[in-house]
């Protein structure tokens, strides 16, 4: 079964401005996999995370959680699936373990059930001395620890995260990572909504790129990435130290037949990964080495980013 499905997904905001956020969104998130929902600012991720837990109605097509119908049964969903909304806030003066509780309670835990598992999940997210501090005094990275916890607070098979990792230091955002590992080696489902490229090549084994309401493509890395070396003339990818480097290599390419282009720090050739490293050098660049292309999400998501754009969309 997936831990997520959707169908001919559409929604259209009202008012107004009318929106498209989502134009016909068919998703499918595997069970017990980090699932990464990636695409920029306005692209629908928070639109259909909502939809998935019933706070927002679709304008047509179907969504199923965990089996369920998630218009239909939304008070099951919400009852089994961890969320982390967008822009969470706690109540400032009770302490971290009272808003843990307090929701709890809301999910229809009894008092004694809910301080338990409130202790249990502070623990495990690192806030066991916060626990009895007013919120007001949490800095952003112990904000987002307690709001993982109330998302785990049920132990839910499936988590929802909307841009975790929002404002968080680097510190923060290692232990962000380093607790979703541990969620997926207890069998859950996490999905992850993020801006962030670097947040979808580190934790997701499967990803989805929203973009403009439509999800340009799906699913697990090895067989993404396949499709896009079938597809595109690259063959392999050179990562320099900075940008200035990729481009300088590009232009010691020039006139020697090599149809490479630079993006960022990155040099992709149409040659093996082999042959681009012994172009480089007929061209006097030291190359560092040669990855197969697509090496990584990144690349898949310039991929099909850029032929979006190229089709006028
Ligand atoms: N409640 C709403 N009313 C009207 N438009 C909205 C509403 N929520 C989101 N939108 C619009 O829908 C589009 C998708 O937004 P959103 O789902 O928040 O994208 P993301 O989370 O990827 O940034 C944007 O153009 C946004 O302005
Ligand atoms: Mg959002």
């Amino acid at each position: 079964m997936l831990a997520v499905e959707t169908k001919g997904l559409v929604k259209v905001y009202g008012g107004k401005r009318r929106v498209e956020a989502l134009r016909g969104v068919d998703l499918e998130v595997p069970t017990g996999v980090v699932y990464g929902l990636f695409g920029p600012n306005g692209a629908g991720k928070s639109t259909l995370l909502s939809i998935l837990i019933g706070l927002v109605l679709p304008t047509r097509g179907e969504a199923r959680v965990l089996g369920l119908d998630a218009v239909r049964e939304s008070l099951e969903v919400r009852r089994r699936v961890g969320v982390l909304p967008e822009g969470f806030g706690f109540y400032e003066h009770l302490t971290g373990l009272e808003n843990l509780v307090y929701l709890g309670m809301l999910d229809g835990m009894d008092r004694g059930e809910a301080v338990e598992k409130a202790r249990e999940v502070l623990e495990e997210v690192g806030l066991a001395d916060a626990g009895d501090k007013p919120v007001k005094g949490y800095s952003r990275g112990m904000r987002q620890r307690l709001g993982v916890a109330q998302a785990v607070m049920k132990d839910p098979d499936l988590v929802l995260l909307d841009e975790p990792t929002q404002g968080i230091d680097p510190e923060g955002v290692a232990w962000f990572k380093e607790y979703v590992s541990g969620l997926r080696r207890r069998g859950k489902t996490v999905v992850i909504s993020t801006h962030l490229l670097e947040e979808v090549g580190s934790l997701c084994s499967h990803a989805a790129l929203i973009y403009q309401g439509r999800i340009l493509v799906q699913g697990e890395f090895s067989s993404v990435a396949g499709r896009v070396a079938e597809e595109s003339p690259y063959r392999s990818v050179v990562v320099f130290p900075n940008a200035a480097l990729a481009e300088s290599a590009l232009r010691a390419l020039t006139g020697r037949g090599v149809e490479a282009v630079v993006r960022g720090e990155r040099l992709y050739l149409p040659l093996e990964p082999g042959e681009a490293v012994e172009a480089l050098k007929k061209a006097g660049v030291e190359a560092p080495s040669a990855t197969r292309f697509p090496a990584d999400w990144a690349d898949v998501f310039f991929h099909y980013v850029t032929r979006a754009r190229r089709g006028g969309e």
